[in-house]
């Protein structure tokens, strides 16, 4: 078998031309030059995608130098190559300083945990003080309404995956400001095109009006499928709201409602509805 070849000046160009190409397709519209010397690309082997990124360059507003994934098509990826490539992603996101303030004041991002290919996805808003201590979305009071949800609807926590609008915690638990959600969408649509769940359900007005790219309120959002990306998705009260109305009758109505959200879900997904809600 004869040596590969090396690449030439022509190869990296258009390499790095498709890449910026595919870039634009997902939606980027601007990408930072680099101050840093790019490492030399590795070249795809074959037409199909390779299981880690090929193209390396410095990405855009973070400190990393770390591969820049491929985005779109990612129907040739096996399970292992797509792991990789969300643990690259992670790498990425760690290391992101695009919302310099979230950045200096974060104990740590907060990616997503779960497993590819769920059943559901769930998307918060952004990670709050016990999230940002533990690095994992929903661990705090409101994780734990999120817990007896899934567990009602006949899951377990740990068969569905769970992600946030940001990854980084915003001071003083206060909303995502649109710049933030912004700088941190390509995150979530990357991180969303490689666990790819069947089903999302957006957890609040934050997750539903970013996700879906509406103004609407949860109100008019709830009880009905939207779509994202193909995805069906199903919106619903955020937990903490849940947790916070001050009046039981107007909580019990709340949580009957979320209920009412759930069973159109497990519907939707052909699941069964249990019949006894804890
Ligand atoms: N914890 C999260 O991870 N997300 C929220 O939206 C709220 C609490």
């Amino acid at each position: 078998m004869s040596e590969p070849s090396r690449p030439t000046a022509v190869d990296l160009s258009r390499v790095l031309e498709q890449h910026l190409e595919s870039l634009q397709a997902a939606g980027l519209e601007w990408v930072p030059a680099s101050k840093e010397p790019l490492a030399p690309p590795k070249l795809p082997q074959s037409t199909a995608l390779p299981a880690a990124a090929p193209v390396a360059t410095s990405l855009a507003g973070t400190s990393s130098s770390l591969p820049l994934l491929q985005p779109s098509d990612n129907s040739a990826h096996t399970l292992d190559a797509r792991r990789q490539q969300l643990d690259l992603l992670r790498q990425q996101v760690a290391a992101c300083t695009r919302c310099a303030a979230l950045a200096s004041t974060r104990t740590q991002t907060v990616f997503g945990v779960g497993p590819l290919d769920p059943e559901v996805c769930f998307v918060g808003e952004a990670p709050g003080a016990d999230e940002d201590a533990q690095g994992e979305p929903f661990v705090g009071a409101a994780g734990q309404m999120l817990n007896r949800i899934i567990m009602g609807c006949g899951m377990r926590r740990d068969e569905v995956y769970i992600c946030n609008i940001l990854r980084c915690r915003p001071p003083s638990n206060r909303q995502p400001l649109p710049d933030e959600a912004g700088n941190c969408r390509e995150w979530l649509e990357r991180q969303l095109e490689l666990v790819r769940p069947r089903h999302l359900c957006c957890l609040g007005a934050v997750a539903a009006q970013n996700l879906l790219g509406t103004r609407l309120s949860i109100g008019k959002l709830r009880g009905r499928f939207h779509d994202y990306q193909g995805i069906p998705v199903l919106c619903t009260y955020h937990p903490s709201y849940l947790i916070r109305i001050p009046d039981p009758a107007k909580q019990r109505e709340a949580k009957a409602q979320v209920w009412e959200d759930m069973k159109l879900l497990l519907t939707r997904m052909g699941r069964p509805i249990p019949t006894s809600k804890k």
